[in-house]
């Protein structure tokens, strides 16, 4: 089997390449923004299974030239992926998301690629009511820059289905959590924070609810769906246990022996979605699948994680994990390198 992999040297997709690697001979396609770290994946770097190939999405070329014909499947992780990016500046997002999607789509049908896994989330639909649920059926309304990218990409790939039969697969998860999950958003930030006993920002009151799957559950899942989904389908991942930003945090606090005064109240976010849960019914009826790992479980294995690498922490804090790879693309001309 030969799957081309976009954006595995982020969180979801690195985890998915480390779990992968020997079942399948594995192409990443990966342009290693500030997100994309080979660092994630030093674990599986001389795997003859495994290749990298430096590129960008949106490079029309670079993508056809890695695309190997027919291969079994093309797994589209690679996105801009924070919301708080999006707010401050959309252009990235709308050029990775959208355009380096409908460059993937047409790559696909191009090279004969059995299928296409393309990786969304649910904040494609929204801000939802105290007690609401996203089905795979609700109605597609983003409210940040990224989600309305995201949900635009989604788009095309239906569109693509429609139009030229390509089998794609849709899933769309909720707030991963886990090892290897760059600094910036809430929960490696508020770990990696708390280790030096440095303030926690909470936006706005903290009560904003969110819906964490541990990113192996995730992948398991996304595993399912490119088995044995059905075409043109879209797949709800969860976690089963919607909780306020303040009860994550507090927990994490208790789990690490920290105080709660570290906790710091700051501006909410622009336009901040008070309620994010998914509904993830479909896929447990159709395709077996189920999250395992339990929150608290999950969290203290997390924390684990975060203290015993810490210079993985310290090296992306620092920018340090992206200096042999600037230097390497300084010195190159070619859009896409194969590492
Ligand atoms: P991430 O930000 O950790 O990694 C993104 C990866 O994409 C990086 O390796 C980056 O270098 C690469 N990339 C970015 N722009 C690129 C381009 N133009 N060409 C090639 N590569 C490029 O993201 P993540 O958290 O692992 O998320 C992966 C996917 O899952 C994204 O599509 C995201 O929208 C989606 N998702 C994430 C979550 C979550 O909680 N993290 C939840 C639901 C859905
Ligand atoms: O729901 C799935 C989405 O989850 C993914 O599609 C996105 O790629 C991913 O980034 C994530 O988006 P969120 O905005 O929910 O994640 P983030 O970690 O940025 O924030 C989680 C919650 O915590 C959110 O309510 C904002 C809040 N927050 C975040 C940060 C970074 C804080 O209170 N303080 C912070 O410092």
């Amino acid at each position: 089997m030969t799957l081309f992999v976009t954006g595995g040297a982020g969180f979801i997709g690195s985890e998915f390449i480390r779990r992968g690697i020997s079942k399948a001979r594995i192409v990443n396609f990966d342009k290693l923004t500030y997100a994309g770290n080979p660092d994630n994946l030093a674990k599986v770097a001389g795997h003859p299974n495994y290749s990298l190939v430096v590129g960008d999405i949106c490079d029309p070329a670079a993508v056809l030239d890695a695309l190997p014909e027919g291969c079994d499947a093309l797994v589209h992780f690679a996105a801009e992926s924070h919301v708080d990016r999006s707010i401050l500046s959309a252009e990235e997002f709308v050029r990775t998301n959208v355009l380096g999607t409908q460059v993937l789509l047409d790559a696909a049908r191009h090279r004969k690629v059995a299928r296409f896994l393309h990786i969304s989330t649910d904040e494609v639909g929204g801000d939802l009511a105290p007690d609401g649920f996203f089905r795979e059926d609700s109605p597609v309304r983003p409210s940040s820059p990224y989600a309305a990218s995201k949900a635009s990409a989604e788009h095309f790939v239906r569109a693509a289905a429609h139009t030229f039969g390509l089998d794609v697969v849709i899933t769309r998860t909720s707030n991963n959590y886990g090892p290897y999950q760059f600094p910036e958003k809430l929960l490696p930030l508020a770990i990696s924070n708390a280790m030096e006993n440095r303030p926690i920002p909470v936006y706005g009151d903290g009560l904003q609810v969110r819906d964490w799957v541990h990113v192996t559950d995730n992948v398991r899942a996304l595993e399912a769906a490119l088995a044995n989904g059905k075409a043109g389908e879209t797949y709800h991942i969860g976690g089963g246990r919607p909780m306020p930003n303040l009860e994550v945090l507090r927990l994490l606090l208790r789990v690490m022996e920290k105080p709660e005064s570290l906790l710091a109240s700051v501006t909410d976010r622009l336009g901040h979605d008070r309620r994010y849960a998914v509904d993830f019914t479909k896929i447990s009826s159709e395709l077996g699948w189920r999250p395992e790992i339990p929150f608290e479980r999950g969290l203290r294995d997390t924390v684990e994680w975060y203290q015993n690498n810490a210079p993985w922490v310290s090296r992306c804090r620092s920018g340090e994990y992206r200096a042999y790879y600037e230097r390497m693309y300084a010195d190159r001309e070619s859009a896409a390198t194969r590492i």
